[in-house]
């Protein structure tokens, strides 16, 4: 740390451009959002509530606090895990070690799952590799009140599912909270069938794709590592819905844009009845299929 970081006598925005020079130099993407958003969870404040303090003194503690995140981050740490917190469908989400930190792209999987509930009021969902919970507490946040079905969010991570059991009782109410049950377990292996919808955010990332990108090494591999070719698991997902779904179930996963074209080429032999379609995600790539069982012939669009 340098000299100046450790010195109480610094404003809040003098400590921010320190902090932001040195996540600049030390590989950072986003410095002055990283350095905001330690601030904030250092201060316990909102972004207004740290604009009004500006130009006072950041206090000892506070700025040894602050710094020390800035040098964990710059260590490598995502903020997500630094604050503990990451928002996805507009609600915080607890993050730790045991769990991926939830990325925007899966919203447009949890969108299309929320219309697709719309018309389906009692069914049973299976959210697999539930991870914080993001997916499947979400959904139970999001549907109206009148929606009676069930949830349930599946992993093999035993760390994982305790984080997603804390997501569900701080973020839904209590009237909610029994829409999402817990359930230990690889895949579907678990599951009698007759699942309405299976939602399945799986890892899909091959070795040369990890190792290309060391700013993953904080998170998980049970989280990240797909296999091979990155499809070691959802190829065995696949070949198990056709027992598993319901006569007009339906599936949404999401993979890495260039599986899409393998992924659809095994939903088409595993289930010739499925229609299918692919959506993009926020950056505009093909990243989720999303399959009907309506015996309505197969699409891919
Ligand atoms: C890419 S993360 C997704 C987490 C969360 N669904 C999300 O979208 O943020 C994949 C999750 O799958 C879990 N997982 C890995 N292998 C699994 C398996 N064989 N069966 C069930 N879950 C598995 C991991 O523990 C991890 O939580």
């Amino acid at each position: 740390m340098t000299e100046q970081t450790g010195d109480g006598e610094l404003t809040t925005t003098e400590a921010m451009r320190v902090a932001t020079r040195r996540l600049a130099q030390d590989g950072s993407e986003t410095p002055r959002l990283d350095a905001e958003v330690l601030l904030r969870h250092t201060l316990d404040l909102d972004r207004t509530e740290v604009f009004l303090r500006a130009e006072q003194p950041l206090g000892r503690n506070h700025a040894a606090a602050f710094f020390a995140l800035v040098e964990r981050r710059i260590a490598g740490q995502p903020v997500a895990y630094l604050t503990g917190f990451r928002e996805f469908m507009s609600l915080p989400f607890h993050v730790n070690q045991e769990v991926l930190i939830p990325r925007p792209e899966t919203e447009v999987l949890v969108e299309w799952a929320l219309g697709w509930l719309a018309g389906h009021p009692h069914a049973t969902v299976v959210d697999v590799g539930t991870g914080s919970g993001a997916i499947a507490i979400s959904l139970a946040a999001h549907m109206g009140p009148g929606w009676r079905g069930q949830i349930i969010a599946a992993d093999v991570s035993v760390g994982a599912l305790a984080v997603a059991a804390r997501n569900r009782t701080t973020l839904l109410p209590p009237e909610r909270q029994d829409r999402v049950r817990m359930v230990r377990g690889s895949l579907l292996e678990w599951s009698g069938g007759s699942v309405d919808l299976v939602l399945a955010n799986l890892p899909y990332l091959t070795p040369e794709q990890m190792a290309a990108n060391p700013a993953l090494a904080a998170e998980p591999a049970l989280a990240l590592d797909g296999g091979g070719d990155g499809l070691t698991l959802m190829r065995a997902l696949v070949a198990d819905l056709p027992r598993v779904l319901s006569i007009t179930g339906a599936a949404g996963m999401e993979v890495d844009p260039g599986q899409i074209a393998p992924l659809a080429k095994l939903i088409s032999r595993a289930m010739p009845d499925a229609s299918l379609q692919v959506l993009p995600d926020l950056a505009g790539l093909a990243r989720h299929a999303v399959l009907t069982r309506t015996n309505g012939g197969r699409r891919l669009a």
